[in-house]
């Protein structure tokens, strides 16, 4: 709102100092045809030469950097440091910590989770290629660039679930490259994280001895198991997501199936490799137990 309203001061303004600077010096030029006259000259140097235009921008920049406070991405010193989130583009994925002020971080991915009304602080960056972060719904936008942290300011007017998009053509799955944005109450937000925090109640189930002898632990993570790699997203609490796949598919036991068995035929250059030769069965338990991980 503050971005917006900043905005139309500078256009309305620019674009009426414009019109007084231009509108004097026509008027100058043809004063001066007519004679040398010193009011024409006066004027010239008070609109044209820039003096009443430097006060006015003056009084312009003032106005933005009375603003600031409202705009500006990071948290003022003595200021409560609010929800930071920390969110990385991967080809085709999204890589998700949630920093708690009062906690340790929670990892996740491809679906991001804000309490409405806050103010929450998002640290963007890539570990490849260009990505660009966007939720349409929520006005905020920012690239994504590898060795670089980028910081943007959200702050949800109200509950729902939003969609955001990957917005810098970054590879062959470009467009399918989403995360989805879920607006909740602070109190269920705050309920919420703390499940998130621990391991799924699912984590013990049949078909999670399966997820690790085929080798899943080397790439992904399931809290509260042997799983811990960081290469692929991170899986604790997957079967409650509101997407599979960053934001392509349902999340339900045929779609992992799918996904396990060619993830390159449905996300095509993705990094994980096709598990098609294992069993049909296995790959069924697998799945069912990635799903029952709520
Ligand atoms: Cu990531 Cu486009």
């Amino acid at each position: 709102m503050a971005v917006a309203r900043l905005f139309w001061v500078m256009a309305i303004a620019g674009a009426l100092i414009w019109a007084a600077v231009i509108g004097t010096l026509i008027y100058a030029t043809r004063e001066r045809r007519r004679v040398q006259s010193e009011h024409a000259a006066g004027l010239l140097i008070l609109w044209g030469g820039a003096i009443i235009p430097a006060l006015l921008l003056g009084l312009l920049l003032g106005y933005a950097l009375w603003l600031m406070p409202d705009i500006r991405p990071w948290s003022a010193p003595g200021e409560p440091a609010g929800l930071r989130i920390e969110v990385e583009g991967e080809q085709f994925w999204w890589r998700v910590r949630y920093h708690p002020a009062d906690g340790p971080p929670v990892d996740a991915a491809n679906e991001i989770r804000l309490p409405v009304g806050e103010r929450v602080e998002f640290t963007l960056t890539s570990s490849d290629v260009i990505h660009s972060f966007w939720i349409p719904v929520l006005g905020g936008k920012m690239d994504m660039i590898p060795g670089r942290t980028n910081r943007l300011t959200l702050r949800a007017a109200k509950t729902g679930t939003y969609r955001g998009p990957c917005t810098e053509f970054c590879g062959t799955s470009h467009a399918l490259m989403a995360f989805s944005v879920v607006v909740m109450e602070p109190d269920a937000f705050r309920d919420w994280l703390a499940d998130e925090a621990r391991p799924s109640p699912g984590a013990g189930a049949p078909g999670g001895e399966l997820f690790i002898a085929n080798g899943c632990p080397a790439c992904h993570t399931v809290r509260g198991t042997e799983a811990t790699g960081a290469v692929g997203p991170d899986l604790s609490h997957v079967g409650s997501r509101e997407t599979l796949a960053a934001g392509i598919m349902p999340v339900d036991v045929e779609a992992i199936a799918s996904f396990i068995s060619k993830p390159d035929a449905i996300k095509p250059g993705a990094q994980m490799p096709a598990f098609g030769m294992l069993p049909e069965a296995d790959i069924a338990a697998i799945a069912a137990y990635l799903e029952g991980l709520k």
